[in-house]
């Protein structure tokens, strides 16, 4: 096996990183989670969990990626051979099921971008949405036939990502973010710049950062809050691991770690900011308050959106474009990183070529993903979106945490790694944070969630489609969960192929 393929700079690194973070997790999720769970309050929940999780979280596994220079699985076969092995395996296979319907997503706004140059949704763009474009007329949990208008943009989304991951590291991955993200970003600005300058704007940031205190003593809103943190991020399922494999040996960890965090965290505040502004904007159109024109997730980006849009005093089409262009750009770069998580993965394993590991993994994904490009696909992704979100990601953190903290007490040597390369010095915080706050604040959610979760009735994210039976999700969402955990477990079991272990791993420090 050829040397580990390594990020040509810096820069390189922290800007795959970032683009790895920012994705539709900021821009069509953050806004309405934050709204609906305390507005200015949120900020409470959303900096505790930012600060005492999600960067701490994010060192971890920056240092761990550098330090055992492998794939998430084979970075945890490091740690304590097959004993954890199956933690790798299990994140890996949960960021397989997120690609396959986050392309999906992507597939939708690449085909609003070429909708918004004329307007083509017309002026009711619920039903646009729903009968015409997504043909959704079969009941929850049936597929129907697939839908051309989705299947078309969606094979557009892997060719491109996989043509990415094809061309490797350097040339592919680090050459597209460098390109996709500094575009985002000037292309979001204009947005947002544009967004607070229309009148009602000041109305929708009131609603959005006007706190309510009451409900941050509610559990839900700091499961919410760590929900958030760790998708957007994308910590906890083998991302980040992977992404710092590829750091050479002599890298900053902690301050590449602030980086990232606080420019996610920066950009998902501005996408609130341009959201509101924007929803103030029509609620102001429309002679009504802002509570009645918000809403989250798919209705947030692919009804609202394209209402707002239509109210433009001028250049619709462009704004259109501008937006679901961004929505494309930031997606794309998270998809990419979240599928190298099983190319780097598989290709170990089993010896592979990276253009077979990618033909392999991606061309699964990509099949498996046309479920979710079927009449019936938007019910499966809205479950297994809000399945993943509530339980998969942050189960996965806590399963992390406690390993590392406890059962394999790695955290001083972690420290003493990233010390020795890192301009911003670990202390104790940092430990106390991982062994203590987090395993407790996330232990606790765990079991109040899967108590009120026994329950409760179901209620969806985006609380847009009738129709789901508790079942659906809740046994839909266990069996793959629990599929994915044995199917890691069975994987761990094979041996990894000899070149990958004969391959020097010299520990740095
Ligand atoms: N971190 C990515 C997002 O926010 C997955 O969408």
């Amino acid at each position: 096996m050829e040397n580990r393929a390594q990020w040509g700079t810096r820069a390189g690194f922290v800007m795959a990183a970032v683009g790895s973070a920012i994705g539709l997790g900021n821009i069509w999720r953050f806004p309405a989670v934050a709204y609906e769970n305390g507005g200015g309050a949120f900020f409470i929940p959303y900096l505790f969990a930012l600060l005492t999780a999600g960067i701490p979280l994010l060192v971890m596994e920056f240092t761990m990626g550098h330090k055992y220079r492998g794939s998430a699985p084979l970075t945890w076969f490091r740690i304590n051979n097959k004993k954890t092995e199956w933690i790798g395996w299990w994140a890996v296979l949960v960021a397989f099921v997120i690609s396959t319907y986050y392309s999906v997503v992507i597939a939708w706004a690449m085909s609003y971008s070429v909708f918004a140059f004329n307007l083509s949704w017309g002026d009711d763009t619920e039903s646009f949405l729903f009968s015409d474009y997504l043909n959704l007329s079969v009941d929850p949990g049936q597929t129907g036939s697939l839908v051309p208008g989705v299947f078309i943009p969606l094979l557009i989304v892997w060719l491109v990502t996989l043509g990415i991951l094809f061309k490797g590291v350097k040339k592919g991955i680090e050459v597209a973010n460098k390109i996709f993200i500094p575009t985002l970003v000037i292309l979001f600005l204009v947005i947002v710049l544009r967004a607070v300058t229309l009148p009602g704007a000041a109305e929708g940031l009131q609603a959005f950062f006007e706190p309510n205190f009451e409900v941050i003593t509610s559990g839900s809103v700091w499961v919410a809050a760590y929900g958030q943190i760790f998708f957007s991020l994308s910590i906890a399922f083998a991302i980040m691991i992977t992404y710092s494999s590829y750091l050479p040996k002599k890298s900053d960890i902690t301050n590449n770690a602030f980086i990232t965090g606080f420019s996610n965290s920066g950009f998902e505040l501005l996408a609130g900011i341009g959201v509101f502004a924007a929803l103030g904007f029509m609620a102001s159109q429309q002679g009504v308050g802002v509570e009645e024109v918000v809403s989250g997730g798919v209705g947030l980006a692919f009804v609202v959106f394209p209402q707002i849009i239509n109210e433009f005093p001028a250049l619709n089409g462009l704004f259109g474009v501008l937006f679901f262009v961004s929505l494309v750009l930031a997606g794309l770069s998270s998809l990419i990183s979240i599928s190298e998580t099983y190319v780097a993965a598989l290709r170990e394993k089993l010896g592979l070529s990276r253009n077979v590991a990618v033909g392999v993994g991606g061309g699964a994904a990509a099949v498996i993903s046309l479920l979710f490009a079927t009449q019936g696909g938007l019910y499966f992704l809205d479950a297994a979106d809000y399945f993943i979100n509530q339980f998969g990601v942050a189960f996965l953190g806590l399963v992390e945490v406690v390993t590392i903290a406890w059962f394999v007490r790695k955290l001083n040597d972690f420290q003493s790694h990233a010390n020795e390369i890192s301009d911003i010095h670990l202390g104790g915080w940092w430990k106390i944070c991982l062994s203590i706050i987090t395993p407790l604040v996330l232990g606790y959610m765990m079991f109040d969630l899967f108590r009120q979760n026994i329950l409760k009735q179901f209620d969806t994210e985006t609380g847009n489609y009738e129709g789901y039976s508790d079942t659906f999700i809740l046994f839909g969402g266990w069996a793959v969960a629990a599929f994915a955990l044995v199917l890691g477990i069975v994987i761990a079991m094979k041996r990894w192929h000899t070149t990958t272990l004969d391959e020097k791993h010299k520990e740095v420090g």
